[in-house]
């Protein structure tokens, strides 16, 4: 049977940093509420003239030198956003573009579940025979659709990219038998009741951008936080747990969770639901907030080069953005 392994990683984010006191010289807030209340300290943002892909080709380039991958042998290129530089082509093909190689690209769009759901896409791409060398990016730059001046939004996230190279292995070991390597099982899942809850209101075809939507601030991201937070505790932690159970894997056996880098109180609290310790969590969303589709490859390759996974290690990751979408992967190294 063909099996997807993930064999190398990369990251970039931005030179420019933004601090919590920076944010709180603009808007009512402060260093100590924004690090209680979320955890973070500072975030990465872009500057006027980068853009989404620029962080991508340099993730790229990490994740394919650390496989052993010259870009020109990738096969397809997927990305996971829903910050592209423009409209269209996707941000895909602009980072296939500035990598100078050609073939298939194509972006994946699920808000912060981009990279969770994108796993699962290229895990059937590869496992479809389709693809023996898939390169997946997660890359967003939310910070060019916040609203400065919201207090509620502003001190959230980030800019950032992270990129795996993933590739077809034959294995004739069933998911659970621990000589199993790569992705073993996903759980994917959404819920579109919810749309209004998180969302970029213009730009698209509801509400094609003219004046008044400027003018009205409606191309900003806007967020009913206490509702996502609480469906984020309760859809991710069920993700982790439907992921698990599809390969018969328990809690028990979880090495390291990457999990999406929203709010640190929600991290803890999908720990104590799942019954995973706390330990076992990366987190670095002190550093960069929240970079959507991006926070998880970011993660994962910071969690990689620290020497935290190992040949065999079994990690779990877990994603959920608007829409809502959310899922849960879980990878033996
Ligand atoms: N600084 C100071 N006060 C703030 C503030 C800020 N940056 N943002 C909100 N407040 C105020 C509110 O106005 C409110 O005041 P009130 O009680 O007088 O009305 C008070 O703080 C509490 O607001 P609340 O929304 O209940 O805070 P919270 O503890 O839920 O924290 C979030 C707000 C946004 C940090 C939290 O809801 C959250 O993280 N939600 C999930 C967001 C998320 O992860 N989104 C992305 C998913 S991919």
């Amino acid at each position: 049977m063909i099996r997807t392994r993930l064999v190398g990683t990369g990251r970039c984010v931005p030179e420019r940093v933004k601090t919590n006191d920076d944010i709180a010289r603009r808007v009512d807030t402060s260093d100590e509420w924004i690090r209680t209340r979320t955890g973070i300290r500072k975030r990465h943002v872009l500057g006027e003239h980068e853009t989404t892909s620029d962080m991508a080709v340099e993730a790229a380039r990490q994740a394919c030198a650390s496989a052993g991958i010259a870009p020109a042998d990738i096969e397809c290129i997927v990305l996971a956003t829903t910050t592209p530089d423009m409209p269209m082509p996707s941000c895909a093909i602009m980072t296939q573009h500035k990598l100078g190689i050609r073939g298939p690209a194509f972006d994946v769009g699920a808000a912060c579940a981009g990279f969770t759901y994108g796993t699962t896409v290229v895990d059937g791409l590869i496992r479809g025979g389709l693809y023996r060398r898939v390169l997946f990016i997660g890359a967003e730059a939310l910070s060019k659709f916040m609203d400065w001046d919201d207090r509620t939004t502003c001190i959230l996230f980030g800019d950032g990219a992270g990129a795996v190279v993933a590739v077809a292995d034959e294995q004739d070991v069933p998911a659970s038998d621990p000589r199993a390597r790569g992705i073993l099982s996903s759980h994917l899942d959404g819920d579109g009741r919810f749309w209004a809850d998180l969302n970029i209101p213009a730009g698209g075809t509801a509400l094609p951008p003219s004046v008044e939507t400027v003018t009205e601030g409606k191309h900003y991201l806007r967020m009913n936080g206490r509702v996502i937070f609480s469906q984020a505790v309760r859809n991710l932690s069920d993700a982790c747990e439907q992921a698990l159970r599809k390969v018969e894997l328990s809690p028990d056996e979880v090495e390291l969770v990457i999990p999406h880098q929203a709010n640190l109180r929600i991290i803890d609290a999908v720990a104590r639901r799942t019954r995973i310790p706390q330990d076992k969590f990366v987190v670095n969303l002190d550093e960069y907030g929240n970079t959507s589709a991006a926070s998880i490859p970011i993660a994962l390759d910071e969690a990689v080069r620290a020497g935290r996974v190992d040949e065999g290690t079994l990690l779990l990751h877990c994603g959920l953005g608007a829409g809502l979408t959310w899922g849960a992967v879980v990878v033996r190294w």
